[in-house]
Order: C-alpha cells, then structure tokens, then sequence
C-alpha cells in the first residue's frame, strides 16, 4: 500500500488518529495543513485573511499532489480537501482513503474552543457547522474505509484500520 489518506470534516479527529496509526505502522505522518504552514510561513488563519480561501485551496491541491507522489506516508488532510475531485483522484490512485465521520452534536463540542479554523469563525458556530455539512453532503462517503468517531476510543478507531482488508 502507497499511503494512507485520512479525510472527514473538522472535528472529527483525524490528526489525533492520523498519529495514533503512524506510531503503530512506522510510516511518515504528513498533515497538509501543516505542510502549507510550513511552505507559507504563516498560520492557516493569516492565509485566509489576507488571500482568501480560493488561493488556500489551491494551496491545498499543490501539497495533496506532491504528497502523492510518495509512498509509506499517513496523511491528514484539511475537512474541505474533498471539495476538489482532483485533489481525491490524487488520494485514489496513490493510497488507501479512510473517511472519519462524527455526529454534528460531536464535531460541536470538539471544535467549539478552537480558533485556528476560519470557516467556523465566520458565524454562530452550529449553524456554520449544519451549513458546511449540509454543502459537502455525501463527499466524505468517497473512501475505501468510513468509521464514525463518535463514540468510539483512538485505540478503538486505529484497530479498526489495522483490522480492515
Ligand atoms: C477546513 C478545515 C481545516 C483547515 C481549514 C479549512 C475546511 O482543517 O484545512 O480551516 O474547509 O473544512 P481541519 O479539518 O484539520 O480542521
């Protein structure tokens, strides 16, 4: 297997699993929201202020390719990563994709002290949450994989993938 691509909306725990899984396979952890911090040398946040999310994205898409092109990696992508088709072409054809669903009631609680994501600063934090899942709507179904982190432990979710075909 090339790589394992992690995708689900905010909140719904795909950094945390993201590492829990590379520390039990060995492979690299890439995330690519941290990848585009480093390239930029600047915050997610400071990217969408002063360039807007149409340039971020492309940001995005730039990284997801590149990333790609490697192999033995865990990669974490950013919650809107399934906007694109590309950027889940380049996940299809180079690894196994895992899609982490949570309750919208969960994804509340786990975000609602964060700051560092734009999108949910742009209003009241459940109806931006509701809007944004209801506009991205079947585009986390696209995996090999999907596991519902709701009530489920990190050690729970990361057996689950390492039982998985
Ligand atoms: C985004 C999710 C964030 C980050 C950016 C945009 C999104 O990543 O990429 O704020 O569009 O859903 P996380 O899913 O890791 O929070």
């Amino acid at each position: 297997m090339a790589n394992i691509f992690f995708i689900g909306f905010m909140g719904t725990g795909k950094s945390t699993v993201g590492r829990a899984l590379t520390e039990r396979i060995g492979w690299k952890f890439i995330d690519t929201d941290q990848e585009i911090v480093r390239r930029e040398k600047r915050s997610i946040p400071e990217i969408f202020a002063s360039q807007g999310e149409a340039y971020y994205r492309e940001l995005e898409s730039q990284v997801i390719a590149d990333v790609a092109r490697n192999d033995n990696q865990v990669v974490t992508t950013g919650g809107g990563a399934v906007l694109r088709r590309e950027n889940l072409c380049h996940m299809r054809k180079n690894g196994f994709i895992i899609s982490l669903h949570a309750t919208p009631e969960a994804i509340i609680e786990r975000v609602r002290n964060q700051s560092d994501r734009p999108l949910l600063q742009q209003g009241e934090l459940t109806e931006q949450v509701h809007r944004l899942l209801r506009e991205r709507a079947g585009l986390y179904d696209q995996a090999d994989l999907i596991i519902d982190t709701t009530t489920l432990t990190v050690r729970e979710i990361v057996e689950q993938i390492l039982r998985a075909p």
